[in-house]
């Protein structure tokens, strides 16, 4: 249609989406916060699955999407559009200025006019991660939320000096706590005007769920994974608590390497990959010490784990025998 466009996502449903009963609930009540007319707020630690439930709401909506990453470098004319106040880097290498000034443009042109296109159009905007501009950049959203009406900068050529906020438009925004480095405390003021949403890690019907649905494993690999994983957040050593993200990675390279979790010589591969992955996931800045501990708890929720089991290949085992009594649509689940 028109230049701007091309930042405009099509709404639609994201492929592997899980459904839990957790992931109605908060998709319900999402739902009737935006009909009630009112922007959403998904806020919580890393892993927690915002921006996935923020595309997913976006899908339900069904107007097209106009999504923005919150960075530290936004100003408000980085938002909006418009050549008003923006910055070009000061270098003095002439090759250096070009590179840089057509790295620059590509950014300009990616995040050019996408909330004013949100605004104007009635599009659903996703701002991930907002927090992590400056709240002076985010302080256009006051009015645009508050009284649907967007100031826009002076200097595009010819237009009113704001533009009325299309009644479809819908705002779902995202944000880590505040503590995390790099994020900034978001505005009283902003968040006044959303209802915001805390969110924890999955339960554990929708964690091995997703990590099922992610690595095409089977229900009690996933399972092993998770109470893995689970155990390590609940354990509290951990400087970062490990995330679903872990137990995707675990799973994803588990099928490809198409080890299974067992008690054989070749479990020693699985216990590497968990401690490995977990570490990883759980000391960002790389603490030996902590990195250490990591593994040792990860180690003794492994062997816990595949103690408790008689080994998987022994319930897959018994899991095709019962199949195989039940006939071929058995009622009742085998575990
Ligand atoms: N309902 C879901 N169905 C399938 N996968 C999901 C679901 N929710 C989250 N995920 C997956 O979990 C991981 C973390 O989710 P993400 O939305 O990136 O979390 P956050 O934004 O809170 O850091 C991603 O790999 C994502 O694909
Ligand atoms: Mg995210």
């Amino acid at each position: 249609m028109i230049d701007e466009m091309t930042t405009v996502l099509e709404p639609s449903p994201l492929p592997d989406f899980v459904e839990t009963k957790y992931v109605k609930d908060i998709t319900n009540r999402t739902l009737s916060y935006i009909k009630a007319g009112f922007p959403v707020h998904f806020r919580g630690v890393s892993g927690t699955g915002k921006t996935t439930m923020a595309m997913h709401i976006a899908s339900k909506i069904g107007r097209p999407v106009v999504m923005i990453h919150g960075d530290e470098e936004f100003t408000t004319s980085d938002l909006v559009g418009g050549e008003h106040g923006y910055r070009f880097k000061r270098v003095v290498d002439r090759f250096v200025s070009r590179v840089l000034k057509v790295e620059e443009d590509m950014i300009k042109r990616w995040v050019d006019n996408r909330l004013t296109v949100a605004c104007k159009y009635g599009f659903t905007l996703i701002y991930d991660e907002f927090t992590r501009s400056r709240p002076e950049a985010n302080n256009i959203l006051l009015s645009i939320l508050q009284e649907k009406m967007m100031d826009l900068p002076v200097g595009r050529g010819g237009e009113e000096p704001y533009l009325k906020v299309d009644p479809e438009f819908t705002a779902i925004f995202t944000s880590n706590p505040e503590e995390y480095a790099g994020v900034h405390r978001s505005q009283d003021a902003l968040r006044d005007r959303m209802i915001t949403l805390d969110v924890d890690h999955f339960d554990y019907e929708t964690e091995v769920a997703i990590t099922q649905a992610k690595s095409k494993l089977s229900k009690p690999h996933a399972e092993i994974i998770v109470n893995i994983v689970r155990g390590l957040r609940e354990s509290g050593k951990c400087e970062f608590a490990p995330t679903i993200r872990g137990c995707i990675m675990i799973a994803k390279t588990l099928k490809v390497q198409n080890i299974i979790p067992s008690r054989s010589s070749r479990s020693d591969g699985f216990l590497k990959m968990c401690q490995d992955i977990l570490a990883s996931e759980t000391s960002r800045v790389g603490s030996k010490t902590n990195q250490t501990k990591v593994k040792e708890v990860v180690k003794d929720l492994v062997e816990k784990e595949l103690g408790k089991t008689k080994s998987v290949e022994e319930i897959d085992l018994s899991a095709c025998r019962t199949r195989h009594r039940q006939g071929r649509n058995p009622r009742k689940k085998p575990l």
